[in-house]
C-alpha cells in the first residue's frame, strides 16, 4: 500500500467576466472513490474540472492534490492526474498505437513499460484490431476508447473524466464502464461528470451535485435517498434541480 491519495477542493470559485461559473464549492475525495459529478447543463461541472486539471487558472479558493496546491508549474503533481476532456482531440493521421506511445513519452514513460501499457489498455478496451489505423477513420466510440486509454497510460494517481458516455453505443460503454470499475480495487480517484444518472448509481460510491455554479449536495447516493425519500438518483435529481427551467 502507497500512501493515500487526497484531493481537496477548498472554496473554489471561478468567474467567467461578471458570470459565476463556479461559486465557492468545497469537497474531499480520497484513494478508492469513484466520484460522480452531476447537473445540469451550464451547472459548472466542465469548470470546476478543469480548474482541478490546471487548465484553468480560477479566482478564489484553492485545489489541494496530497496537500499540495495545483497553482503554479509542479510537473509531478501534473504527472499524477489523467483528464479526458469532454470535446476530445485526436491527431487525425496518428493511428490510436502512435497516439498512445506520443502521450506517454510525453509523461516521461520509458519504452518497455510503454508498450505493455499499451498491449494491456488496447486489449481492455478491445481496441487491439484498431491500433494501426489512423485516427481519422475511427468512429466516436474508438476516438471516446482510444483517449479513454490515452489518460490511463501513465497511471495517475486522479483521472478526470467529463462526459465518458456521449454518443456510447452499448458494447463501448459496457466497456468503458468495466475499467472505471476496476478502480474500486485500487486507492486511486475517478472523478467522472456525467449525465448518465445510471452510470452515476451503478459505479459511483460518492456524488456531487451541481446547480448553478453551486455544489448543492455531496455525499453518498444512499443517503441522499434516504434523506429526500427518493428511491432513485433520477427522482432525486429533478428534486434538486426542480426550480431551474
Ligand atoms: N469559456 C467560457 N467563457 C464564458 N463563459 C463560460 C465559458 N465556459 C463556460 N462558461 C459558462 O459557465 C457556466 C458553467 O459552464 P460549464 O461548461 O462548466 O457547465 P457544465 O456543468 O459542464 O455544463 P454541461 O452539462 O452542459 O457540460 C455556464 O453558464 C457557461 O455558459
Ligand atoms: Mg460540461
Amino acid at each position: 500500500m502507497g500512501k493515500e491519495i487526497i484531493l481537496e477542493v477548498k472554496n473554489l470559485t471561478k468567474r467567467y467576466g461578471k458570470k459565476t461559473a463556479v461559486n465557492n464549492i468545497s469537497f474531499k475525495l480520497s484513494g478508492g472513490d469513484i466520484f460522480g459529478f452531476i447537473g445540469p447543463n451550464g451547472a459548472g461541472k466542465t469548470t470546476t474540472i478543469k480548474c482541478i486539471g490546471g487548465l484553468l487558472e480560477y479566482d478564489g479558493g484553492d485545489v489541494l492534490i496530497n496537500g499540495k496546491s495545483n497553482k503554479g508549474f509542479d510537473q509531478a503533481l501534473k504527472r499524477s492526474l489523467g483528464y479526458v476532456p469532454d470535446t476530445p482531440f485526436l491527431y487525425d493521421k496518428l493511428t490510436g498505437r502512435e497516439f498512445l506511445y506520443f502521450v506517454g513519452r510525453l509523461y516521461g514513460m520509458d519504452k518497455k513499460s510503454l508498450e505493455k501499457k499499451i498491449d494491456e489498455y488496447s486489449k481492455k478496451l478491445e481496441f487491439s484490431d484498431y491500433m494501426d489505423i489512423r485516427s481519422e477513420e475511427y468512429s466516436h466510440g474508438m476516438k471516446q476508447r482510444i483517449i479513454i486509454a490515452s489518460s490511463f497510460i501513465h497511471s495517475p494517481d486522479i483521472f478526470l473524466i467529463d462526459e465518458p458516455m456521449v454518443g456510447l453505443d452499448p458494447k463501448s460503454s459496457k466497456i468503458v464502464k468495466d475499467l472505471f470499475k476496476e478502480f474500486s480495487f485500487s486507492n486511486r480517484i475517478l472523478f467522472i461528470s456525467t449525465h448518465t444518472l445510471s452510470l452515476a448509481e451503478e459505479i459511483c460510491n460518492k456524488i456531487g451535485i451541481m446547480d448553478k455554479g453551486n455544489l448543492v449536495y455531496f455525499g453518498s447516493i444512499d443517503n441522499l435517498k434516504e434523506s429526500l425519500k427518493k428511491s432513485n438518483l433520477e427522482e432525486l435529481f429533478l428534486e434538486i434541480t426542480k426550480n431551474d427551467n
